[in-house]
């Protein structure tokens, strides 16, 4: 039985991480988490026995394929969702919206609109964009693209907005779960409930716009269950949750999957005896959206991750999950879940309430902890974001300068970027008091970095 209200033991958490071994304070994790030792390791053991996919009678293809089979088994586990037929492997979160704008690219009628927010990432933004200006207009049609806003003093979604916006012509609703900027958490359901009220009638009569809600920033600290948030489409990328190896998720409802036009036409994704010059079969749900030698090991791996990520929440010393093959409890994930959601918001929290003090400092999003992720963005008067994140680099403090791909909210407050710390389940509150002391001696003692990045060009996308 799994306590209810116990406390992630950060110490042991941290024996996991060769990165934190190293002596890095990585505070950076909004862009990507770090890998747990015991994954790389097994990515190194799956090598000998690299097979292809549902593409050989060895046993190593067959092992393979069980553990491919086993790693969406995994995920959708872990989301909640119904079964494996709900998820769809990419390279990353905007592969997976990409591949949303691509299925349902031929379904737009002329007059159609898309609501998304001024607080996306430029990945649930830059796809509908490019669809309505650049696309759909060849093929004569004309859809709009609307964009909530956000209140500028908090960072908080401008609900009335989103109301008012979304009509009987809103196809899709595609809104981030959590700004990766302001940090605000979303309100997702009521999103959902004025999405699928909006009388907008889908193709096979279905009523109701579809909703796909960037999971990107919300899914590695925060428990989500699709079927209870209701929602048609959610993303997140999994090297933002322990596992950098190029995979990202799309999660969608099986009736909308099941009608979706393939996003990647290929091998595996067709019935191959069904394949004729004149006639082409779907594969079954989820290969139908699977085509091409998938990215085997990196998928494995990647569940896997997850598995680890409950292990280390509930017991960090003993594998519980990971590599076990254990099906996956909801009431494992909510304790899991709930455990890191309360340890990073106390890492934001004391962040927030000591960063406050710092001269000339304005810090984005909502004050309260509670009603954010677990990063900080901010800007010193007189001081450039890039030139606050290289110094704090040159104190050892790892942190992000630039738009962070919130190009949109950026240029809504004229901000050339914005520093940001981040922090995950490894970090600790010395760490965060070690970040805002450094920060705090740069600003006071008006040190500038000696050295600049030679990459702001890219920082600021
Ligand atoms: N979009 C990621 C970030 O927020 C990379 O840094």
């Amino acid at each position: 039985m799994i306590e209810t209200d116990c406390k992630l033991d950060v110490a042991a958490i941290r024996k996991h991480f060769p990165s934190i071994a190293k002596g890095r304070i990585v505070t950076n994790n909004a862009a990507s988490t770090q890998p747990p030792r015991k994954l790389a390791e097994l990515y190194r053991q799956l090598a000998p026995d690299y097979e292809n996919v549902h593409r050989g009678q060895s046993s190593a293809s067959k092992n393979m394929t069980h553990l491919f089979e086993e790693a969406y088994d995994t995920i959708a586990a872990f989301l909640g969702a119904r079964s494996a037929s709900n998820i769809a492997l990419y390279r990353n979160a905007t592969e997976a919206h990409n591949a949303v704008m691509y299925s349902l690219m031929t379904e737009f009628r002329d007059g159609d609109n898309i609501v998304t927010t001024m607080m996306e990432h430029n990945s649930n933004y830059v796809p509908w964009y490019g669809l309505a200006r650049e696309i759909l207009p060849n093929f004569g049609r004309e859809i709009e693209v609307r964009v909530v806003d956000f209140d500028p003093r908090d960072g908080t979604l401008d609900m009335d907005d989103l109301a008012a916006q979304i009509d009987e012509r809103t196809k899709l609703v595609a809104v981030t779960g959590a700004s990766n900027f302001f940090g605000t958490k979303n309100p997702i359901k009521k999103i959902v409930e004025i999405g699928h009220a909006s009388g907008y009638v889908q193709p096979d009569g279905q009523e109701g716009s579809y909703v796909l809600i960037d999971g990107a920033q919300l899914v590695p600290s925060t428990y989500v269950d699709v079927q209870d948030l209701d929602v048609d489409f959610l993303s997140f990328s999994f090297h933002k949750v322990l596992a950098p190896f190029g995979v990202g998720v799309l999660y969608g409802k099986y009736n909308v999957l099941e009608r979706m036009k393939p996003f990647l036409y290929g091998g595996d994704m067709v019935t191959s005896e069904e394949v004729a010059v004149d006639s082409v079969e779907y594969n079954y749900l989820p290969w139908k959206f699977s085509a091409g030698t998938p990215n085997i090991l990196g998928a494995i791996a990647s569940a896997q991750a997850l598995r680890i990520l409950l292990d280390l929440a509930l017991s960090p010393e003993e594998d519980l999950y990971f590599m076990t093959g254990k099906p996956i409890e909801r009431e494992a994930v909510r304790e899991a879940m709930t455990r890191i959601t309360a340890h990073t918001r106390s890492l934001s929290e004391r962040a927030l309430e000591r960063i406050k003090d710092i001269p000339g400092i304005e810090i984005y999003g909502p004050l309260d902890a509670k009603k954010r992720t677990s990063l900080v963005a901010f800007n010193v008067e007189d001081r450039s974001p890039f030139d606050l994140a290289d110094a704090l680099n040159e104190f050892g403090v790892e942190s992000r300068a630039g738009c962070h791909c919130a190009s949109l909210a950026h240029r809504a407050l004229m901000l050339e970027g914005s520093c940001r710390l981040s922090f995950y389940l490894y970090n600790t509150l010395d760490e965060v008091d070690t970040a805002i002391d450094v920060l705090a001696k740069i600003v006071h003692e008006k040190i500038f970095a000696a050295t600049e990045s030679t990459d702001r060009g890219l920082a600021t996308s």
